[in-house]
């Protein structure tokens, strides 16, 4: 199993973002946190934030968006140069239609799902994705524990990817470190968000490296 390590750049610098996505350069990705203040009780970037990164970063761009009406949003993302544009299933409206847009426009299209959402409301349309994104916190702040009761939805989904036989990524976010990395890769996930784990380090990319190591011994 290829395992990809993709920051959050939530508890980065927000004062010095360009400098900060260029600490990590081990990584996979880029996972870009977009908050609405509605979807969840958080505000932080938009696509202002993914134009300007794109300038100084060659590395791949995940625009998680934590907003309502991703269908009107989402695709933007993909235009400022995201290579992933995530979006909730409890928030779009016309999810296939919304996956389909953002496949048109070059992107690759991702679909996340809060902790009490179940997987098997995507079943029947997972080669929609290219990527599910299952949360392991309730979204909204980094810096939030690792939620252990959605190992089993991991599981779950890990075989409902399988059984497809197509190459989706099956990544995790909230609450990922150097002591919840090996559950989550062994559960079946393959893409691993980690926001403060990375960013509250001394030196970010050698907490990358450290991840990567240890879900790869993991699922070894
Ligand atoms: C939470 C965000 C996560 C978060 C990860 O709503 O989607 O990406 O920033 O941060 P940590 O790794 O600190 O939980
Ligand atoms: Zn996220």
């Amino acid at each position: 199993m290829t395992v990809r390590i993709t920051p959050s750049i939530l508890n980065a610098d927000f004062a010095d973002m360009g400098r900060e996505v260029g600490r990590i350069e081990s990584a996979d990705g880029v996972h870009i946190d977009v908050m609405d203040n509605h979807f969840v009780p958080n505000l932080t970037m938009g696509v202002p934030m993914v134009e300007a990164l794109r300038k100084v970063s060659d590395l791949p761009f995940d625009a998680h968006l934590m907003i309502e009406d991703p269908d009107v949003w989402a695709p933007g993302y993909v235009d400022a140069g995201a290579q992933t544009v995530t979006f909730h299933l409890e928030a779009a409206k016309a999810p296939i239609r919304l996956a389909r847009e953002i496949r048109s426009r070059g992107g690759r299209a991702a679909v996340a799902l809060k902790p009490a959402t179940p997987v098997e409301q995507i079943a029947d349309f997972l080669d929609e994705f290219d990527q599910v994104l299952l949360m392991t916190v309730e979204p909204g702040f980094g810096g939030q524990s690792f939620l252990d009761c959605v190992l089993p939805k991991i599981r779950r989904t890990r075989e409902l990817i399988d059984r497809t036989g197509k190459d989706i990524w099956l990544q995790v976010d909230g609450g990922v470190s150097p002591r919840t990395i090996a559950r989550a890769a062994q559960a079946g996930a393959d893409t691993f968000v980690a926001g403060s784990a990375v960013y509250r380090a001394e030196a970010p990319d050698e907490a990358v490296q450290r991840l990567r190591n240890l879900a790869t011994r993991a699922t070894a």
